[in-house]
């Protein structure tokens, strides 16, 4: 393909017509005949819906147990607590992730312990986990990056060596598999996330899934105001542990179940497209696309870009060059988005150490010092700098036609890349 050709960032005509892209997720007679049914419903607390929600979903995800809350950010929070982590307890995390895969942490008084990504996968370099282990670590939190497992059988054998717990922030990985099994289902306990832009999306909310009956006691306390008993049962109101209010309301569990008839047809229709889309954007030069490893199935939540900027020599000034090819790209129709800009031990909520104020958790007498300085993370922060990401333009009901208008797209933009040189 040779496309000299004027970007549309510089007044040529853009490859994709605005309006291209269909909006997710699609609405149904289904959504609509659930969510009415909760709204005529008598109980729109944690009603009826929200029972059959956990249900339904620990069935698919082949969990005993899961139980539904008002965010994935509150089921990691649950993960934390019921490994018994405790104050000063050091937990070990990515240095790449959304920010609360490591602020769940602090919620729960402990130490994050950030470790580097690996290039290819962009998930914690598992080979990095080991040397970052201390008497203190009683966790460790593993993220399924962009759809992607991370490699668990290693991961489960540190844990085992030493005696720690694995939670799984699965967030972003429903339905991804290692070795045939589907992630939630290869920790002690995990989470999943239903916002807006996840594949199973509710408006907000999210799942806490665990095999392990005595740690989900401990999450479900958590959960609701440290009681023991849920509010489907005969309640006590009884605080027996610190709580929160952590449950999820009926209108959202229904939504939610409306969109888990269709998960598995959502996320065979993304990967089909993914596998369009990699066809054709082979041999873009100066690209570098995402791999799937052996024994993994990825769910392409999120299908990363990679320019190569050492050999388009903006080593010193990787990011802006990048911010420079997305908004060529964008213009040109592609909805792509720089996904995370920092990676997390430079977020000022980890540098100020300062979390509840007077230092803690970090000053806790139960904890050790910990060393966030960047430097320790280059893989991540490379990554951070040169990547870009497709998101909704993979899913349901966007097809062959937008693939093909993306990668035309994507060829121009890269064939053309000398035209942002003075820009
Ligand atoms: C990897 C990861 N972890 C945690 C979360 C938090 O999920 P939520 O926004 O539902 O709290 C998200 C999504 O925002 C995420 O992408």
């Amino acid at each position: 393909m040779a496309y000299q050709e004027k970007l549309a960032l510089f007044g040529g005509e853009p490859t994709i017509p605005p309006g291209t892209v269909q909006p997710w997720p699609l609405i149904t007679e289904v959504d609509e005949a659930y969510v009415l049914a909760s709204l005529r419903g008598a109980n729109h607390a944690f009603g009826p819906n929200c029972v059959e929600f956990e249900k339904e979903f620990a069935a698919w995800n082949g969990n005993r147990y899961a139980i539904t809350t008002n965010s994935g950010t509150a089921a990691l929070h649950m993960c934390v607590a019921a490994c018994d982590c405790s104050e000063g307890d050091e937990i070990i995390v990515t240095a790449y992730s959304w920010s609360s895969s490591a602020t769940c942490i602090l919620h729960h008084n402990c130490i994050p312990v950030f470790v580097d990504i690996d290039w290819a996968t962009m998930n914690i370099d598992v080979d990095k986990i080991e040397a970052a282990i201390t008497p203190k670590t009683k966790a460790i939190i593993v993220v399924h990056l962009h759809g992607l497992a991370v490699d668990m059988d290693k991961v489960m054998a540190i844990a085992n060596r030493h005696g720690i717990k694995v939670i799984e922030d699965a967030c972003q990985a429903h339905g991804a598999k290692f070795k045939g099994k589907k992630v939630g289902t290869l920790g002690h306990c995990g989470a999943f996330s239903f916002n807006q832009n996840k594949n199973l999306c509710s408006g907000e909310g999210g799942m806490f899934v665990s095999d392990d009956e005595e740690i989900m006691k401990k999450a479900r306390m958590l959960w609701s105001f440290g009681e023991t008993r849920t509010p489907a049962e005969s309640r006590d109101y009884h605080a027996y542990a610190l709580g929160w209010m952590y449950r999820n309301n009926d209108l959202t569990a229904a939504f939610g179940r409306a969109q888990l008839t269709r998960l598995d047809m959502y996320l065979d229709w993304q990967k089909r497209n993914v596998q369009m889309l990699a066809e054709q954007l082979r041999g873009v030069p100066h690209l570098i696309l995402p791999t799937e490893p052996q024994d993994h199935e990825h769910n392409w939540y999120n299908y990363v870009l990679h320019f190569d900027m050492e050999a388009l020599g903006h080593t010193q000034d990787a990011s802006p060059f990048r911010d420079k090819i997305v908004q060529a790209m964008r213009a040109e129709g592609i909805e792509t988005v720089v996904w995370q800009r920092f990676i997390l031990p430079v977020m000022t909520v980890f540098q100020a150490k300062n979390a509840y104020g007077h230092g803690a958790p970090w000053s806790s007498p139960h904890a050790q010092p910990v060393d966030y300085s960047p430097e320790q993370y280059p893989v991540a922060q490379k990554h951070c700098d040169t990547h870009t990401c497709l998101v909704m333009t993979l899913r349901y009901p966007n097809s062959a036609e937008t693939m093909e208008m993306i990668a035309a797209a994507v060829w121009k933009v890269m064939e053309n890349v000398d035209q942002l040189e003075s820009a």
